[in-house]
């Protein structure tokens, strides 16, 4: 179901993106050669409760982590693991966050130590292919005008977008129509209104767009084990244009 939510409904996810933002800025403080995904999950959970919150992820289902932890060629949903980040790599943090029911699921991928020119230019040009969707997060537009807008980039800089998985609606539960795919064709989908929220997470790979599942049934992987980056922000429909709740930036 497509829900449209309402300003308290909307107050109460900016508080859980608060906190998700201050997450990632310890997240990114704790990225280095040597440290584990598995560290990085429990800092989270810990954090989290101490600050009030459940982490969503946990338990959604059955998945048993607060973070997914994807690392170079895992596209998502990698699992938090005992074995040591080592300099060059990309990995992906990706959590949902619940405030006393608001949500907020915001993904950011982070360069270990030194990472070479080609990475680092998957990492900026998925970043950048987020906002150029979230251009596009207007009452009035339509779901393929995001898609088309992440897509027409990606590919001009030479990358792939990964087909399998999309963004999403988002509140009351973690996943809620519709599916927002990063690809598509300019004025097709369904119209943006009001009060939708949806997050947009462009999964973008420096090879082919092809991915397969691993054994575990959740991590994603590229067909061709080139690496697969993602940046993922919860953003509200609103009159005056994209409210991203999971910024960042300071405004
Ligand atoms: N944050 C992820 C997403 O954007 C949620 C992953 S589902 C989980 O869809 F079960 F792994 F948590
Ligand atoms: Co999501």
């Amino acid at each position: 179901m497509i829900t449209r939510k309402s300003k308290r409904e909307i107050e109460k996810m900016q508080v859980a993106g608060d906190l998700l933002v201050k997450t990632h800025k310890e997240i990114a403080k704790m990225i280095k050669p040597g440290i584990t995904t598995m560290e990085i999950d429990a800092f989270v959970e810990d954090f989290l409760t101490k600050n009030g919150a459940i982490p969503e992820q946990k338990g959604y289902n059955g998945y048993q982590y607060a973070t997914c932890a994807s690392i170079n060629d895992e596209i998502c949903h990698g699992f938090p693991r005992d074995e040591k980040l080592k300099d060059g790599d990309i990995v992906t943090i990706d959590m949902v966050v619940n405030v006393d029911g608001g949500l907020a699921d915001s993904a950011w991928t982070y360069a270990v130590g030194n990472v070479d020119e080609k990475g680092k230019h998957l990492m900026d040009v998925t970043k950048e292919s987020l906002y150029k969707g979230i251009e596009q997060a207007q009452v009035g537009k339509r779901i393929g005008d995001i898609g088309h807008a992440i897509q027409t980039f990606a590919e001009a800089e030479g990358f792939s977008v990964v087909r399998d998985f999309t963004g999403h609606g988002i509140g009351p539960s973690l996943h809620e129509d519709p599916h927002i795919p990063h690809f598509g064709l300019p004025n097709k989908g369904l119209r943006l209104k009001e009060g939708m929220v949806i997050t947009i997470e462009p999964m973008i790979n420096e090879g082919d767009w092809r991915s397969e599942m691993d054994s575990n049934g959740w991590t994603a992987r590229t067909v061709d084990k080139g690496r697969s980056a993602q940046y993922e922000h919860t953003i509200v429909i609103t009159k005056d244009g994209p409210l991203v709740i999971t910024e960042q930036e300071e405004n």
